[in-house]
This record gives structure tokens, sequence and C-alpha cells, in this order.
């Protein structure tokens, strides 16, 4: 089969300070499996992403911290970047949005969108702060939404009812930055024209059964009441609007929102130009040549559907000239639109929402700093809220760690190799295999089509549970056959035994790559092997593509070209194995109260 291009669009991260694991539940850990998996089957994979930069959130955090706005996004794209990169994250680019390149691309975009008639000024109300006289975001003014009647409302939309709001609609609007009641005033904006949409986008999601049903459905409802959505907002910080007239003014930038979504074609496009070839970006945006069309896929929460469902598309609609005003393709040409938006629930802790306001919290740097990135990956997976919403608990964590991957996978594992290297010191050949150990052997191998299936689908819960369900066979395989009771009366059988085992294990090593990278490799040396078997990214510092003289920035980036393939492969017949070193590392059940007291005096540090 030829191979595909896979474009994975990763939502990017706000600058605004430390993520936390329900951030890396939504968008990372899935992206970051989607994109190893599809490189080991023989598709081409470009994974882009970087930190958001602009916008309120940025702002009034800079302001709580007393520092610019700017020096606030280069402090947290640098733990951003960091805390991704050790949790393995595969990006071929995270850059971020405050680059010369992001600023060009998306002042292109809106000068199409504008040209082709989907943007236009109107003077509106707006909401100011009247202490400060700055545009009050919409997510920053909560009330009762007039739909359903939730009180906690935010002016964007309502998590409630998911629909689409004007701050002005709300029953009792409050500032959430300090509570006062916002004032509308007069003040003329652009706008994104969402009804010349309506219809197109109305046939395009209604074409999208492979999406998870909740993602399309909710999607579907937002079209009942498309209004045009204003893209630029009274600040000083963001994407100048690139019109004479406008560029100068200090007071109106481009909507963070708007600028955002542009990140997945900016970065792809920086990408390409660091890549070495300025046009190789377009074959995960264009179809190629044959006709064959790229698949987007992009990761997110639930909070983020609109933008990527919705608004992002009716923008590359609108710059492709699709849209009731028709038009032409921008510079770049028709832009595809995603192939499927994978959004995941959310994620609490026990049994709270996550603040890091109140310090109800895990940070990813702190969880890293005492345990290992696979023990999050896998609780992430196997009990995250990949279609529904889930509780992280600290109790749930030590027993995944110990009862599944320490006592199932890392058993398995150091008992087939410790047992060859203590009694054969090489991969023994197969010998005469019977029935048992031909059953397993299939199972093994036909793992790799249930598996990768359920991965490209992103049923990640089920494809983990499959890979476990075989560590769970294997195991009992060994219980059943007993090679270590084999040594002396039948050493032939002994032999086949170790050898079905270890083949098993080098296939469940494969198969559990794409989830657990870092013990992959681990499990890959021990069988031997030598290289790089999951290649990790790496953070470089760079310059601006385009832009000579810019300051520098460091990205994640990295060469995932790897032996790595999605494929049983026959294990080495007498190649020497030594005794491991333990795979992954058993928790003390002491951790759960000590998390659970560190928590506690967190969130008493923070009233
Ligand atoms: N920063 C946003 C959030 O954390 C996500 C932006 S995704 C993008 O909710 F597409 F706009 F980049
Ligand atoms: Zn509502």
């Amino acid at each position: 089969m030829p191979s595909s291009k896979i474009l994975t669009a990763v939502a990017w991260p706000y600058a605004n300070g430390p993520r936390h694991i329900g951030h890396v539940a939504g968008f990372g850990v899935p992206s970051d499996v989607f994109s190893r998996y599809q490189r080991m089957a023989g598709n081409e994979v470009l994974m882009v992403s970087g930190t958001d930069e602009h916008g309120t959130p940025i702002q009034v955090q800079a302001e709580k911290e007393g520092v610019t706005a700017r020096e606030l996004a280069d402090r947290y794209n640098r733990v951003i970047a960091e805390d991704l990169q050790r949790l393995g994250l595969s990006y071929d680019l995270f850059t971020r949005t405050t680059t010369r390149n992001h600023y060009d691309v998306v002042q292109q975009m809106f000068l199409t969108l504008l040209d082709n008639g989907y943007i236009f000024p109107r003077t509106e109300l707006g909401a100011i702060s009247p202490s400060t006289g700055r545009t009050l975001p919409d997510r920053y003014i909560e009330g009762t939404c007039p739909i359903c009647g939730y009180e906690s409302a935010r002016g964007d939309q309502c998590d409630n009812c998911g629909n689409q709001l004007d701050p002005i609609d709300l029953i009792n609007p409050r500032s959430k930055i300090n509570g006062e009641t916002p004032k509308f005033v007069e003040t003329e904006q652009f706008f994104l024209d969402l009804p010349a949409f309506t219809e197109v986008l109305g046939d395009w999601l209604g074409r999208q059964r492979h999406w998870r049903p909740n993602v399309q459905k909710f999607a579907m409802n937002l079209l009942d009441d498309l209004k045009p959505r204003a893209i630029t907002r009274d600040l000083d910080w963001g994407v100048p609007v690139p019109l004479d007239g406008w560029r100068d003014r200090n007071d109106k930038r481009i909507y963070v929102w708007f600028d955002a979504v542009i990140g997945y074609l900016s970065a792809s496009i920086e990408w390409a130009a660091r890549s070495g070839d300025p046009q190789a970006w377009r074959k995960f945006w264009q179809p190629g040549p044959d006709g064959t069309k790229p698949q987007g896929y992009y990761f997110m929460g639930k909070d983020n559907i609109v933008f990527h469902a919705e608004i992002w598309p009716a923008m590359l609609f609108g710059y492709s000239g699709i849209g009731t005003q028709g038009g032409q393709p921008g510079p770049y040409g028709e832009l595809e639109r995603p192939f499927e938006v994978v959004s995941s629930e959310f994620l609490t802790m026990e049994g709270k929402k996550f603040s890091s306001s109140r310090n109800v919290v895990i940070y990813v740097g702190d969880m890293l700093s005492r345990y290992d990135a696979d023990a999050l990956r896998y609780y992430l997976t196997s009990a995250g809220p990949e279609n529904q919403d889930t509780d992280f608990t600290w109790s749930e964590f030590v027993r995944r760690n110990n009862d599944e991957l320490v006592a199932g996978w890392g058993n398995l594992v150091n008992r087939t190799i410790a047992m060859t290297a203590k009694n054969l010191g090489t991969i023994p050949g197969p010998g005469e295999l019977t029935d048992a150990d031909r059953s397993l052997l299939t199972s093994s191998v036909t793992a790799f089509d249930t598996v990768g299936e359920l991965i490209g689908r992103n049923r990640q819960k089920a494809a983990l549970g499959e890979v476990m369900k075989l560590v769970g066979e294997a195991n009992k395989y060994l219980s059943d056959t007993a090679p270590w009771k084999l040594k002396n009366d039948d050493p032939a059988r002994m032999a086949s035994v170790l050898h079905t085992t270890l083949q098993v294990v080098d296939d469940v090593k494969t198969l559990m790559t794409p989830f657990l990278p870092g013990s992959s490799q681990r499990v890959f040396d021990a069988l031997g092997g030598s290289g790089i078997w999951a290649a990790m990214p790496e953070l470089v510092q760079v310059d601006e593509p385009t832009a000579v003289g810019s300051p520098s920035y460091s990205v994640l980036t990295g060469d995932y070209q790897t032996q790595a393939k999605w494929e049983s492969s026959p294990i080495p017949v007498g190649r020497e194995l030594a005794a491991p070193t333990p795979v992954f590392t058993k928790l003390d059940v002491s951790v759960v109260d000590e998390e659970l007291a560190r928590l506690a005096e967190a969130a008493a540090a923070a009233e």
C-alpha cells in the first residue's frame, strides 16, 4: 500500500503557566500514540504544534507575575516545551505563535478571507473593563446562559449546552478577572462571516461518520445558530491587522483564536523551511500528484471543538474560495479541511476540576520529576478521558503501575529474559512447537492488525487493552508451561518455550512502542538490540527561517525515521542475552498518602 500523508495537528497549549496532566491527557499523549503508530506503519507523518502566546490568558498572567506578556510567553514556552519533551511527545515541530513566520501566514490568511468577502468590519457593542479600558475578552466574562440557564456560562460559549454566545447576551455578566460588571461600548472590529459557510459546513460535517459520534453531533448542533464572529479585539498584544490605518494602531489586534488555529499551517510551513524543502508542507495540506488527499487529524480537549470543527474549517473553506461568496484560493492554493477532529473529554483529579489558581493541580513537570513518563502515559491511555470524563486518582495510578505495568508487562519481560540469560545465555531456536506454542504465536502476530486498526481509528484505550490481553496470555502460558522446571528433564522443551515467549516479548515491545516509547526502547535494549528503537524529541535553538536577525528561540523537533516497523519480526536466534535490569519501577503504596498530603498542602496554601 502506498504511504499515506498524515498531518497530526495538536492543540496549542497557552503559554500562561506550566501544563497539568489534564492538558496532556487531552491533546498530548493521544496525538503522540497516533503519530508513532502511523510512522511505524509506514505512513508519512507531520506532527506540529507550539505554544499559544497571544490573548488575554497571557496578559492576565503577565500582570500577576509582574512581567511583560513577551517575557511571560518566553518563560512558559520553555517550561512547556521541556515538559512535552520529557513526556516523549514526538513533534516534528513544536514552535510558537510569536514568530515572524506565523505573523506572515496569519496576515495572509486574513487578507485572502477579506478579499473573498468572508471578513467584514462592523461597529458593535463590545465589553470593556471599566477599570482598565481594555477589551474584556469573551472568555473572561461569566454569567447565566440565556439558552439553558447554566450559571457559569462564558462570554464565548456555554460549556453546559454547547451554544456559542455573545457576552452581551449573558444574564448578570461579571468579569472573571476582578468581578466588576463589564461596560458595553461601541467599537469597530472585523468579523468572520460564519453564516456564509452554514451550507458547506453542514455538508462537510454530515459526511464525517468516522468521527467520534459525540464530537460530530456536537459540531452539527453548532450549525443551528451561526453568527458572524469578531476576529479582532481592543488589545495591544497579538498579530496586527494587516491594513492601512490599522497596522500601526496599538489598540487593535487579531483575536487569539483566529491566529492560533492558523498555527497548524504556519508551523507546517516553518517545518518545511527548516527541512530544506520549503514546499514540503504542501503534501500534508493538498492532494498529491495522483489526487490522493492527505489526512489531517486534530487532537484536543472538548472545550476546543467549536474552533476546530467549525471556525477553522470555515476559515479553510473561505481561504479556498468555497462559501456563499465564492472567491479564489489565496496564494497557498486550496487547503484541505480536517479529516478528523479527535476530541477527548475532561480529566478531573480526585473528584475535582483541575484549577491552577486553587492549586488543585498536578503539573506535568512535577509528575515527571517523581515518576517515569511511561507510567503516566500508561495511566492516561488506559484510564484517561478518551470518550467520557474520567477521574485521576493517586491510588489508581499506583495500582495500575504496580499491578499492570510492573506485575504484568514488566514481569513478563524480566522473567523471560532472566531465565534465558541464566539457563542458555543466547536466544534459542524454536525446536519443535506444540499447539499451545503456535496458538500464542498466532495471537501475537494477529495483534498487529487488531491493535493497529484500533489506533488508526483512535480507539486507543481498546488498543492498549488488546496488547495487555496478549501480555496476560503470555504470562499464563509461562505459568502453564513452567520452563524453569524443565531444565534438567527436558532442556529442548524449555528452549522452545523460551523461544516462543521471547518472540512474544519482542512483539509486545513493538506493539507497546506507540504507547510506551521509553520502556519499549529499554526492552529492545534488553533483547540485545542496538541503536534507536523509539526516537525521542529534542529541544534545539533555532533562528527564524525567513527573517534574518530576529531573536532565536527553541523548538522541539526530532528525527523519527527508525528501524521500528509495525510488524512481528523473527527474533535473532543465537544472540546473546544478559540478565536484564527491571524495565518499570514498583511504587510503594505510601506514595498515595504522600501525594494526597502534598495536594492538600498546596490547596491550603492557595486559599
Ligand atoms: N490554547 C488553546 C487552549 O489551551 C488551544 C489552542 S488550539 C489552536 O485551549 F488550534 F487554536 F491552536
Ligand atoms: Zn447554555
